[in-house]
């Protein structure tokens, strides 16, 4: 037999002996165990029931779910983290995140800003199908893009697009309403004046706090329109901004506004490496991605052989995770944009393209592992989901 590597430790019999006299004599903490991983449960759980209380809407496309909790209390959040909702959507079963835009100083309530995509699957169920008193399933707050303190500089730049106003949203409320010592420059992108989220609250607090500055830009703005117009520019960013050195650069929103603004922000003296980022969701057309194979036919599909499952077809331009879910493989996801790692999937034969850029830890690329939401397949694969 094997001997008990723990037995041969230096001091076991000693540790084996006082754990009995502390069982013996009623001194044994051991069972609070229980209580540290109920508390820790609470503070990270893996699912939260929520109940809609109020729908807000805020735009023609865009409405706020405001969302209590069905057992017990929320747990705690930095402004700038997201939930994913898990949903089961026409029997497919599936997920999405979406940014927290309520202020993490109120326990109540997390605010979520849902934008209309078209023909997206879930941002049209939530706005046409969803009601007051609903309830849903979500992960508990995750995700990296926050204000930290120890690396950050204390005034922010923030560039958003479209839906990715929405971390900035809760940032900029916990500022005022906790009085921190933190001063924001807001460049906002919106396609038209009528898309732009939050508008009137941005412009009441600007007004109001000298240390919130907001500069909304406009595509193709309403005639008369006085503000800033076209894309987020390196120009119009050096307008507002008085240097670069004593600020820190945040970022949000579709994949279009970081191929846009990631150059004008570096052309302004910012490494890419400095600038903290958040995008949301995988390249709307990945054919027109850069090293896309131009090869690969406009309707290309494989066949994905996937370990304990039956075999399944996949299209070329949508992410293998898609394709899985829609065949009744479910993989767990969070981010949905190949940040978390929830979604890995090995690939034990046959070729995935993934864009530049996408994290993938380097065992992980070793052993054949890829990030399921940001791998389309190029060839027939077999798979371990
Ligand atoms: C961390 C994170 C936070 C997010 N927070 C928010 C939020 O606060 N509010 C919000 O409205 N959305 C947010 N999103 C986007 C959201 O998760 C969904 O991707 C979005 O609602 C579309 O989902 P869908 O099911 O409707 O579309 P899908 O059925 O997934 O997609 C349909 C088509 O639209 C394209 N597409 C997907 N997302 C977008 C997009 N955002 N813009 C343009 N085209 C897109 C897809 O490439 C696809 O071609 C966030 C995404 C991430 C990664
Ligand atoms: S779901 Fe997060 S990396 Fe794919």
């Amino acid at each position: 037999m094997q001997p008990n590597i723990v037995e041969q430790l230096d001091g076991y019999s000693e540790i084996k002996k006082e754990i009995e006299l502390a069982r013996k004599y009623g001194s044994d903490f051991t069972a609070e165990k229980g209580a540290l991983t109920a508390y820790l449960n609470r503070l990270h759980p893996a699912y939260i029931t929520l109940r809609v209380s109020e729908i807000i809407t805020e735009t023609a496309s865009t409405k706020t779910f405001r969302m209590v909790p069905v057992d017990g209390v929320l747990p705690p959040f930095l402004a700038g983290q997201y939930i994913a909702l898990f949903l089961e959507i026409g029997g497919v079963r599936t997920s999405r995140p979406y940014s927290i835009s309520s202020q993490p100083n109120q326990t109540g309530f997390y605010d979520i800003t849902v934008r209309r995509v078209e023909n997206g699957l879930v941002s049209n169920y939530l706005l046409d199908e969803i009601k007051r008193g609903d309830t849903l399933i979500s992960s508990g707050p995750a995700g990296n893009f926050y204000f930290n303190p120890l690396i950050h500089k204390k005034t922010m730049v923030c560039i958003a697009g479209g839906s990715g106003i929405t971390p900035f949203m809760s940032m900029i409320r916990e500022i005022i309403e906790c009085q921190l010592d933190r001063n924001v420059y807001l460049f906002y992108g919106s396609a038209t004046t009528d898309d732009i989220i939050f508008d009137a609250e941005f412009k009441r607090i600007a007004e109001r706090f000298d240390n919130i500055h907001y500069i909304p830009v406009v595509e193709e703005p309403a005639g008369g329109y006085q503000g800033a117009c076209g894309f987020i520019t390196r120009d119009i960013m050096k307008e507002v901004l008085e240097g670069i050195d004593d600020k820190s650069f945040f970022i949000c929103g579709p994949r279009g506004l970081y191929d846009f603004c990631l150059p004008q922000v570096e052309e302004i003296g910012v490494p890419r490496r400095k600038i903290k980022q958040e995008m949301y969701g995988a390249p709307a057309n990945i054919r027109e991605y850069p090293g896309w194979p131009a090869e690969i036919g406009q309707d290309a599909v494989f066949t994905v052989k996937v370990k304990g499952h039956q075999s399944l077809k996949a299209r070329a331009d949508e992410p293998l995770l898609v394709a899985l879910e829609k065949n009744g493989v479910v993989v767990p996801s969070l981010c949905r944009s190949g940040e978390c790692s929830m979604c890995r999937v090995k690939v034990v034969s046959g070729k995935v393209f993934q864009p530049a850029g996408v994290l993938v830890r380097k065992s992980d690329r070793q052993f054949g592992y890829v990030h399921s939401c940001m791998s389309y397949p190029i060839e027939d694969l077999k798979i371990v989901a």
